[in-house]
């Protein structure tokens, strides 16, 4: 009877290589390491938080290549030559984002910890061109969800945000 052989219980790191940021990182990574893993814990970019890990809070959303998705349900191996921008990417502390300034003048948030989050997915958003009403904003941000209830401020900062740089948000019942 041949001899039995077993695959060896730890596959090696696989090379990739991800600009984020606009800086090129080249990294050998585990196939089962999340990009929410890989950025907090690999290269300390604790902006973008872990909050349920399962794809359900939003509070790891991040920009690949333009489009928003939940990190944490994200493989860094699938991610290999991709663009990623986090929080830190969008703006600076002398320099924020329009959203990240609207935020603060809104006062949307209060503990802060899906902010990242939402600010991210905002962008995200605002790119698919989907959202034109109060209810659409709310409707696409949904899957941003925010513990302490800023939803009304949230969207205030959005949809101050849209007004400026696309024709006027429709007025809608929320
Ligand atoms: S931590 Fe990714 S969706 Fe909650
Ligand atoms: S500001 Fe606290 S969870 Fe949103």
């Amino acid at each position: 009877m041949p001899e039995m052989t077993f695959a060896s219980a730890a596959p090696d790191e696989i090379p990739i290589s991800l600009t984020i940021n606009g800086q090129l990182h080249r990294l050998d990574v585990t196939p089962w390491t999340s990009l929410l893993d890989l950025l907090r814990e690999t290269l300390h970019l604790t902006g973008t938080k872990k909050g349920c890990d399962h794809g359900q809070c939003g509070a790891c959303t991040v920009l690949v290549d333009g489009t928003r998705i939940n990190s944490c349900l994200a493989l860094a191996v699938m991610k290999d030559g991709a663009e990623i921008t986090t929080i830190e990417g969008l703006g600076t502390p002398d320099n924020l984002h329009p959203l990240q300034a609207a935020f603060v003048e809104h006062d949307a948030f209060q503990c802060g910890y899906c902010t990242p989050g939402q600010i991210c997915s905002a962008v995200g958003m605002m790119s698919e061109g989907h959202a034109s009403t109060r209810a659409e904003i709310r409707e696409l941000m949904s899957g941003n969800l925010c513990r302490c209830g800023a939803y009304t401020n949230i969207v205030d900062a959005i949809e101050d945000v849209m007004q400026d740089g696309r024709p006027a948000v429709r007025e809608a019942a929320e």
